[in-house]
């Protein structure tokens, strides 16, 4: 029943602050939006996230994160029953492993702040600051068994200036992610 608007059922997945969720359900909320965000899920009950799923009244829940596989179980099962299609990672800080995506078995989608394959991991803005990079930015790719490693959808850089600090530049850096975010989600579905 769901499928007959040709959107795919969205499950974006969440530790802290949400401001890439915001942006995804700004998306989600245009007419010709190709996902429809039926779920939010936070490992983290503080998650300011959590404010705005509400506030736009989409489904939303946590899931204590005491390890690995009761967390993975339990999020494999809530995403069966909720026909998710696609989950889009939005500043969700756990890794999943390489028997959950095998499971699950359609696409994950990350954000991370740096152009990829540069500074996988944590920290990227000081990385790149310290190692005097012309640019930084954002990428939008698929979730692999290897942190941070999967096919790339879409990038997109920003100048580092002298000036910048780890701060400022992970000001910039965020707001891009909030316009390349939704356009790496139409990439992906709009040739499906
Ligand atoms: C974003 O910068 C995102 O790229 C990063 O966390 C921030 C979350 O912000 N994600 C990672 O570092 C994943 N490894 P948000 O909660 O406001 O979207």
């Amino acid at each position: 029943m769901e499928k007959s608007s040709g959107k795919k059922n969205t499950a974006v997945l969440i530790s802290g602050r949400g401001s890439n969720l915001k942006s995804l359900i700004k998306y989600s909320t245009t007419k010709k939006s190709l996902i429809r965000i039926v779920l939010v899920i936070s490992d983290n009950f503080g998650a300011k996230g959590l404010i705005y799923a509400n506030k736009s009244k989409i489904n939303n829940i946590v899931i204590r994160y005491s390890n690995r596989k009761s967390f993975e179980d339990r999020l494999l099962k809530v995403l069966n029953k909720n026909n998710v299609d696609l989950i889009c990672l939005a500043g969700f800080m756990k890794i999943l492993s390489g028997k959950f995506i095998k499971k699950f078995n359609k696409t994950i989608l990350n954000i991370h702040p740096s152009l990829l394959p540069k500074y996988k991991g944590l920290n990227t803005h000081n990385r790149a600051i310290q190692n005097k990079d012309k640019y930084s930015g954002a990428t939008v790719h698929i979730v692999n068994d290897k942190l941070d490693s999967g096919k790339i959808i879409l990038q997109k850089k920003v100048k580092i200036l002298k000036s910048d600090s780890g701060k400022s530049l992970e000001k910039k850096v965020l707001k891009i992610e909030h316009k390349i975010y939704p356009k790496a989600v139409i990439k992906l579905l709009a040739s499906d």
